[in-house]
């Protein structure tokens, strides 16, 4: 259900997306132009030393029919701010809503001292100077859940700009009435907005309300001549590598090496794979045999749902012992759990104590993202999803890499069972006759074109090389296009 709701949204956010001109698409055509332009320029990267922390801009709303709830979605993204939705601890039902029955919604608007309970709450309210409250009029009024919401915090100095969406009222007193249930914050005026208004409007209101994001989306084009991209966490990170996902043993051990012989540089394991300690074991021997250093590799892994993000320093111990190379210079969430955040947070902590350097999310999409954003500290540096030309997320994409966020596709060539077919696909075949290499090179060139960092796994020697090969060719805006055609929205896996 969570991941129809995920894709619903993500559709919608991607109508919203194609409306207009927004950062996200930027950030994207530029990605793709410096690509295009340069093949193997070098590209400068912007270091920011406030990336890594929550910007000061919380956009709440509330929104009973879905109506408010796009608005604050689209104010949220132009802002780049963090989102919270107040939810009522006990819906309101069709029955409560309806107006004139002398129903919930209507007793408790004529009830001035009525205070419904908001389910959860914000994770720390100090972190923003600037609060977008979004609500419905009820009754020439903001719904008594918003008078709620401002008596549980203190509000003192922030900026608090109310917007409401009705049928036909307009904002009326709702705003200024709200007032005296937060004295000290420096209110806005108020503006309402009709059901249905587009990203335009509400970006010109932000526009005139001189509200802008605090937060610098930092620099993620990928450096073609260093073959690296710089995260969000200022450490660099190489844009292709090496999928351990099924090597075991012997293979395991002779595949990661036979990358590292190869000139790979970014190694991928988890907990869930089973095979941390021959990756650690390959790269140990790889070291020891003057192959590389440890500074020179990125090696990124991850804790998984269930027992695991249960105990999280426990396992994330236990991911650093078994790979036993030091530190980890990535560590990402292998899936969304209940205790996604309070393990995210475990790994904050050992971001502080330097054993692992970067951190960052796998299989997260746009509202798990919306959701998670406002319960963390450490913006992720990168998030690792399904991508492949018939699974493209061409939705989700831009959504994360307009907040600084580094993608990375997992089952580049289509996943297990799949492979075959991908890699004959008759558009693809073509494109590599055209340009002298193989199916699997013109398809990770396709993700690096579009951003995108790729972790083929393989255990066959020449195929590891084979997909290092990259730099050398680039493809047309038109194969480019050829390839986005072929979108399918097929997923080769269950999540
Ligand atoms: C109990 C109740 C009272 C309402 N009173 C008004 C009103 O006074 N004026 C108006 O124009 N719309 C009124 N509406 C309609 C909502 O304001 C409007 O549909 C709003 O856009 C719903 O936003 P939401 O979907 O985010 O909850 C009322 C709706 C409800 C449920």
């Amino acid at each position: 259900m969570k991941r129809i709701m995920t894709l619903f949204l993500a559709i919608i956010l991607s109508l919203g997306l194609a409306a207009c001109s927004n950062r996200a698409e930027l950030k994207e055509t530029e990605t793709f132009l410096n690509l295009e332009s340069g093949g193997t320029e070098s590209e400068t990267h912007t270091m920011n030393n406030e990336l890594n922390t929550v910007n000061g801009t919380l956009v709440v709303y509330f929104s009973a029919t879905g109506t408010t709830k796009p608005l604050a979605e689209y104010a949220a993204d132009f802002l780049n701010a963090d989102l919270y939705e107040i939810v009522p601890e006990d819906p309101y039902t069709e029955e409560d809503l309806a107006y004139d029955t002398d129903g919930r919604a209507d007793r408790e608007q004529n009830d001035a001292s009525a205070r419904p309970a908001v389910s959860g709450g914000v994770d720390n309210i100090d972190r923003y100077d600037t609060i977008l409250l979004g609500y419905p009029i009820w009754h020439g009024q903001a719904p008594r859940i918003i008078s709620t919401f401002l008596e549980t915090y203190d509000f003192s100095g922030k900026k608090i700009l109310p917007f409401c969406t009705s049928h036909s009222s307009g904002i009326g007193s709702s705003d200024v009435n709200l007032h005296d249930l937060a004295k000290n914050a420096e209110w806005f005026e108020g503006r309402r907005f009709a059901a249905g208004t587009p990203r335009e409007d509400i970006k010109a209101w932000l526009d005139e309300m001189e509200i802008t994001a605090d937060k610098t989306v930092g620099d993620i084009s990928f450096d073609l001549e260093s073959r690296t991209v710089t995260l969000n966490s200022g450490h660099e990170m190489p844009i292709n590598g090496l999928g351990t996902y099924s090597l075991h043993g012997d293979e395991c051990i002779n595949s990661v090496k036979s990358a590292l012989q190869s000139g790979v540089r970014l190694i991928d394991t988890a907990s869930a794979y089973g095979n941390e300690e021959e990756v650690g074991q390959a790269i140990r021997e790889a070291i020891d045999e003057g192959i590389v250093k440890r500074e020179e590799i990125f090696v990124t892994t991850k804790i998984y749902p269930g027992s695991e993000m249960a105990n999280p320093e426990e396992s994330i111990q236990a991911c650093l012992d078994r790979l036993d190379i030091g530190y980890v210079d990535m560590m990402l969430l292998h899936h969304p759990d209940v205790n996604d955040v309070k393990a995210y947070k475990a790994m904050e902590k050992f971001v502080e104590d330097g054993k692992i350097r970067s951190i960052g999310l796998s299989n997260w999409y746009v509202e798990e993202l919306i959701e998670f954003l406002s319960q963390v500290d450490t913006i992720p540096a990168l998030i690792q999803n399904e991508i492949h030309p018939y699974y493209q997320e061409n939705d989700v994409i831009p959504f994360i890499q307009g907040k600084g966020i580094v993608v990375q596709g997992w089952y580049p060539l289509g996943g297990r069972g799949h492979t075959a077919e991908l890699l004959n696909d008759p558009v693809i075949s073509e494109i590599a006759g055209v340009h002298g290499v193989s199916s699997a090179q013109v398809i990770l060139r396709w993700n690096l074109q579009k951003g995108v960092v790729v972790i083929p796994g393989s255990s066959n020697p020449e195929h590891i090389k084979e997909n290092t090969e990259l730099y050398h060719f680039s493809l047309t805006e038109e194969e480019m296009y050829r390839i986005s055609a072929l979108d399918r929205g097929e997923k080769h896996d269950w999540y």
